[in-house]
């Protein structure tokens, strides 16, 4: 038995562990611990330090934060820290340094609206946004026939279906493979639906018949499905079209699709378990002919806007960080980038990517997630050129990135140390994208961005009001920063964060 365990019996033993307690969860600081962590720092035993936590929380000196972090107290509040600068100061010290104050947009901004839109509905995308706000933004700014939209980070599309439908031109760039295939599939409007019909049924026939085609590569394939939507589903893939025509495509998108629904996963936004094994739900097979039936149905809603529609879009596999098109060439540009605390979308979409044959290794998961802008699972190799705070392209961050630093050192266990890096290394990609839509945009040409704030390790990161200055220091004037809609933090629930709509216009003539 550890001394620290025995030292527990006794009157003074207890005194020892509570100051052994207490002095683990000061080390954390505001980013706290789990029990599992404290055990392990204390060297308690999990049940004799969840006896002791319970009790000091009774007595008000620990409180239980969202996914079963401790802290001190004095950290719960984290308003009430000296080093602690809250969303308020920000949005003011904005208002005083760039001067313009924080307002406020009504109207749908996730992608939640879209699920019962036709076309929109082909792949839902969680970290999609809402499309009636799209096709808003684009009227009010005059987008259509003629025009140029560009969306730097198209995702599943919805910025180009909504240009397209307009009579705009639409570019996008999207390196996530599967969101792409639906920017393809879902701005191909002139796609007959008899051909869709056609390749679809080809894949039931030959799919009911077939010998189950190859396990794709990731370990976890046979806990993530039951054992008979598993044998279904690798009949249907084997059966599926290898071409690249529309048809060939949409097929392979209907089945991309029905792979969460098929399975014991979910995405809450992030993929996860959490769905009891489905029963007398759907088969997989009559889902791949519902989500058919959905696409054939939309092509025929399309088609009476055929008058409308602008030229076929280009969505291309480009890193926003780096492309390249002519200077002044585009009229729009209307996006949401990932966020500063990094959801990782290749963890999110590996069972799409590993089924579609887009990745066929770990591997592949970690180079693509090495080329798309910084998240929290980014490889150290990746973040080494951003350890020392050099070259900052916003003066805050400067006082943001130490006090991450300084609160990961406090905690030592925290998940990585090089928190500060990840964070320096996403505005660094997010400024090269900003330099990159600059340069394409014409002078007086508006650039939307859909971006939310985050709190990591602890440190509050105003990540839309510091793309706003990064963006007015690239030659873009802000013209509104205003709050769409407000978010938990997943660090801590009870913190409230935001979603902003940027709107920012080149500068220039
Ligand atoms: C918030 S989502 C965009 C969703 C989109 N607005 C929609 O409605 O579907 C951000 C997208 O950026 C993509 N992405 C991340 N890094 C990228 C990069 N370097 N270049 C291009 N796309 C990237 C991700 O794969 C993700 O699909």
């Amino acid at each position: 038995m550890s001394r620290t365990a025995a030292a527990g019996r006794s009157p003074a033993g207890e005194l020892e562990m509570t100051a052994s307690l207490r002095d683990a969860l000061s080390a954390t600081g505001a980013i706290g611990a789990t029990s599992r962590q404290l055990a392990s720092r204390t060297l308690l035993p999990p049940d004799v330090l969840r006896t002791e936590l319970e009790r000091l929380a009774s007595a008000g000196e620990v409180v239980r934060l969202g996914r079963g972090l401790w802290v001190l107290h004095d950290f719960k509040v984290l308003e009430e820290r000296d080093d602690f600068v809250d969303p308020k100061a920000y949005v003011e010290r904005f208002a005083r340094e760039n001067g313009v104050h924080v307002g406020s947009y009504r109207g749908p901004i996730t992608f939640r609206s879209n699920e019962a839109l036709p076309v929109h509905r082909w792949w839902p995308y969680v970290q999609g946004y809402s499309a009636e706000f799209v096709a808003g933004t684009l009227h009010r700014l005059s987008a259509g026939a003629g025009t140029t939209v560009l969306d730097p980070f198209a995702g599943s599309g919805t910025t180009l279906v909504e240009a397209r439908r307009l009579g705009a031109r639409a570019i996008g760039l999207e390196l996530l493979p599967p969101a792409a295939l639906s920017a393809r599939v879902k701005t191909r409007f002139e796609l007959d639906p008899g051909d869709l019909g056609e390749a679809a049924s080809a894949v039931l026939d030959l799919g009911g018949a077939g010998p189950p085609g190859p396990l794709p590569f990731l370990r976890e394939t046979r806990q993530q499905f039951s054992p008979r939507a598993l044998q279904e589903l690798r009949r249907l893939r084997a059966a599926l079209p290898t071409g690249n025509g529309p048809a060939d495509e949409a097929a392979r998108l209907a089945f991309g699709r029905i792979l969460i629904p098929s399975s014991r996963l979910r995405r809450s936004p992030c993929l996860g378990y959490g769905r009891p094994e489905a029963r007398g739900g759907p088969s997989p097979r009559e889902r791949f002919a519902g989500a058919i039936e959905e696409m054939r149905e939309d092509l025929g809603t399309l088609a009476c806007e055929r008058p409308r529609w602008g030229p076929p879009a280009t969505v291309l596999a480009a890193d926003a960080r780096a492309f390249d098109l002519p200077e002044g060439s585009v009229d729009l540009a209307v996006t949401s980038p990932p966020y500063v605390n990094g959801l990782d979308y290749v963890m999110n979409y590996k069972v799409d990517l590993a089924w579609l044959g887009y990745a066929r290794s770990y591997a592949d998961l970690r180079a693509l997630r090495s080329a798309s802008v910084a998240c929290d699972n980014l490889p150290r190799s990746e973040t080494a050129a951003y350890l020392a705070s050099r070259d900052l392209p916003d003066p805050w961050l400067e006082e943001i990135l130490s006090q991450i630093r300084s609160n990961v050192l406090r905690k030592r266990s925290y998940r990585r140390d090089d928190v500060h890096a990840v964070v320096h290394r996403y505005f660094a990609d997010l400024t090269a994208v900003l330099r990159r839509v600059g340069r394409a945009l014409r002078p007086g040409g508006h650039f939307l961005l859909v971006v939310g704030d985050s709190l990591l390790a602890g440190t509050y990161v105003p990540g839309d009001l510091l793309l706003a200055r990064i963006a007015e220091r690239l030659g873009f004037a802000i013209e509104s920063v205003d709050v769409a809609r407000s978010r938990r933090s997943g660090q801590r629930r009870s913190f409230e964060l935001r979603e902003s709509i940027v709107t920012l216009r080149r500068l220039g003539r």
